[in-house]
């Protein structure tokens, strides 16, 4: 089973149109991020999928000026843990680490299912537990945002830009060594 070629079609576009996206799809995407690994099988994973008009306008006045593209998108998932909800352990809270493979399997379920899924860090978090009612004991790490592709007629040119470029990445060998550290995987400094 050759897997990474829709590993990498995944990328992280902008130009998403409104067209609504059924219950049912955006169901599995959850259903995928529920098949997740996490230490002692504690499922630190919550997502709070938003597609109801109301709240859904409410989500995009907590946007970031940036992600004004986000505006267009149909649905917004919030994704939730909290540090006690999973295993602690060395200074390590691996809540943090299982939601982020939970929102890896959700992104890849989105592309197969012709999806564009774009997670976001710029959005006002604290606004944003208000409107979704979220705990003040639960961390909301990112927002998803995610619908069908669209027009690009909506981007900045900056972003039209960042749409059309090939994918950006490190030299490989610069992300991975053998058998003991390098010291290339250390970030450059800027
Ligand atoms: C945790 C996280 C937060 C991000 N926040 C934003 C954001 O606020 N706005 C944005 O335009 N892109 C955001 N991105 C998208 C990244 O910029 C994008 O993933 C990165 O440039 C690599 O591009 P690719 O996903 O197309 O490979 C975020 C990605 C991650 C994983």
């Amino acid at each position: 089973m050759q897997l990474l070629e829709p590993i990498q079609k995944r990328r992280a576009y902008r130009a998403f149109d409104k067209k609504k996206v059924d219950t049912e799809i955006l169901t599995r995407l959850a259903q995928a991020a529920h098949t997740a690994p996490s230490s002692a099988n504690n499922q630190p994973w919550r997502i709070v999928t938003v597609t109801e008009e109301g709240q859904l306008a409410k989500m995009k006045e907590v946007l970031a000026g940036g992600n004004y593209w986000g505006k267009n998108a149909p649905a917004v998932s919030a994704f939730v843990t909290s540090p006690g909800w999973s295993m602690s352990i060395g200074g390590r809270d691996l809540a943090y680490f299982e939601l982020g493979m939970a929102a890896m399997a959700y992104q890849l379920q989105a592309v197969s299912e012709g999806l564009y899924v774009h997670p976001i860090v710029g959005f006002d978090a604290q606004k944003a537990k208000e409107v979704l009612s979220i705990p003040d004991e639960a961390v909301l790490e990112i927002l998803m945002i995610v619908g069908y592709p669209g027009d690009k007629d909506i981007l900045s040119e900056k972003h039209l830009q960042m749409e059309e470029m090939e994918r950006e990445r490190k030299p490989l060998d610069q992300i991975l060594s053998w058998d003991r550290w390098s010291d290339l995987l250390l970030p450059k400094k800027k």
